[in-house]
């Protein structure tokens, strides 16, 4: 898709932020260009930064799990992230960096139209309801300018806290349930598949 493609091109030479500085490739994000669901992570990672792509690390192993465990693949949803650029040592991503990047999040999502967002993890979920805990507000739908919202914990936090485990897989459980509610059971295949290249 042209809008998306361009959107991508302008990604992977911003420097309207500091992260532009140690990042060896910014990473715009990939999937499905008509996905029905959207997942949005924090920032890419050592592994992310060094090849362009997100959720590719332990993080992402872990996701494409998860979305194998709801009869989905990785090429039937879009992933992306709150700021696309690494940030150094993986810390968290600032005020200022997160703002900076907002924009194309909002270009891709108007891109992409997706039934559903799934925040992971905490900095995704602050870009729509900031200063909530993700343990309050996770695996529960919520309305947000027309697209369900369904935040979730970032398979990072199950990666470090093994407890949490069975709670994210039962929380994609959910999201699987939910997306074949919102989809009336007609799940969208597979079509024009936009990559980090
Ligand atoms: N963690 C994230 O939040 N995003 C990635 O792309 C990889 C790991
Ligand atoms: Fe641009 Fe976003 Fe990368 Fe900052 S993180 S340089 S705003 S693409």
């Amino acid at each position: 898709m042209a809008g998306l493609d361009v959107i991508h091109q302008a990604i992977k030479t911003c420097k309207d932020c500091d992260l532009c500085q140690e990042r060896t490739n910014a990473v715009p994000g990939e999937g499905f260009t008509h996905a029905q669901i959207m997942f949005v992570g924090e920032g890419p990672g050592l592994n992310e930064d060094k090849q362009g792509r997100p959720f590719i690390g332990a993080a992402g192993h872990f996701l494409t799990h998860l979305l194998e465990s709801i009869g989905l693949h990785r090429e039937d949803v879009f992933i992306t992230n709150i700021v696309k650029c690494r940030p150094p040592e993986n810390r968290n991503p600032l005020p200022a960096e997160i703002e900076a990047c907002r924009h194309y999040l909002d270009e891709q999502i108007a891109e992409i139209a997706p039934k559903i967002i799934v925040p992971l993890g905490r900095y995704a979920l602050a870009r729509w309801f900031p200063g909530e805990p993700i343990g309050k507000l996770r695996a529960q739908p919520k309305v947000f300018d027309g697209i369900t919202l369904f935040p979730l914990y970032h398979p990072a936090a199950a990666l470090h806290n093994g407890g949490l485990r069975s709670t994210v897989v039962d929380d994609f459980a959910k999201l699987g349930a939910l997306l074949a509610e919102l989809s009336h059971g007609e799940f969208a295949g597979r079509g024009d598949y936009v990559d980090a290249e």
